[in-house]
């Protein structure tokens, strides 16, 4: 069900050209927390470049995402690569239950949580946790370290727009991924770094 498109002026092949690549760092440690085998759903998956990472070791991966020109640009990327284990929906991860009944064995939710609204964060989590076991959540790690990488990310999300920056402060503020953690009282299962110090990821019950 989509109630809305959500489209920012960097989405499509800007985006996956000169701003996912800096995820993988994050993916890795990911990657590593998913055993062989499993049906795994991304959040949020803009141009798709996790999902494509993760096919050859799931039994199936299916990405999300509000925006259509992202969800175009990976089914573009998917038919290039020729991954049949794969699809890509455009639809609004705040409904997503109504769309997949069945249980998927993660929902990862990379980089979504620091860019909506605060007030949304914890519905969309409870929304995953009908659908998944378990839920990974990566993201900024706060306090943003002030190595390069740091300061990177945070001119990037400067030059978002001024709505994205204004929820990465409230995300900031908040405490991110401990801060929600602590208030939704999740379990966390595993927990990682990357190599930069400058992303957080909890594998959540
Ligand atoms: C910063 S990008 C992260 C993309 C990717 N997960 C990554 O790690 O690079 C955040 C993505 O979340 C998507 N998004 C935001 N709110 C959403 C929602 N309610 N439902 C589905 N996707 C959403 C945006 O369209 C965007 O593509």
């Amino acid at each position: 069900m989509i109630n809305k498109s959500k489209n920012h002026w960097y989405d499509g092949w800007f985006y996956d050209k000169y701003i996912a690549p800096y995820q993988d760092v994050t993916y890795v440690q990911i990657l590593s927390m998913i055993e062989k085998g499993r049906r795994v759903i991304d959040i949020g998956c803009g141009t798709g470049r996790f999902i494509i990472k993760v096919a050859d070791k799931a039994e199936e991966a299916i990405g999300i995402d509000l925006s259509l020109k992202n969800i175009n640009y990976a089914k573009k990327l998917k038919s290039r690569r020729n991954i049949e284990n794969v699809d890509f929906i455009h639809a609004d991860a705040l409904h997503i239950s109504g769309l997949y009944k069945e249980r998927f064995d993660y929902a990862i939710v990379s980089y979504v949580i620091h860019e909506i609204d605060i007030s949304i964060r914890t519905m969309l989590i409870n929304e995953l946790r009908k659908i998944a076991k378990n839920i990974i959540i990566a993201d900024f790690a706060i306090p943003q370290l002030l190595n390069k990488r740091g300061l990177l990310n945070r001119t990037v999300e400067f030059f978002a727009g001024r709505k994205h920056f204004s929820n990465f402060l409230s995300f900031s503020r908040a405490g991110g991924i401990q801060g929600l953690v602590n208030e939704m009282n999740l379990k966390i299962i595993e927990e990682r770094k990357d190599t930069t110090k400058t992303s957080y990821i909890v594998k959540v019950e």
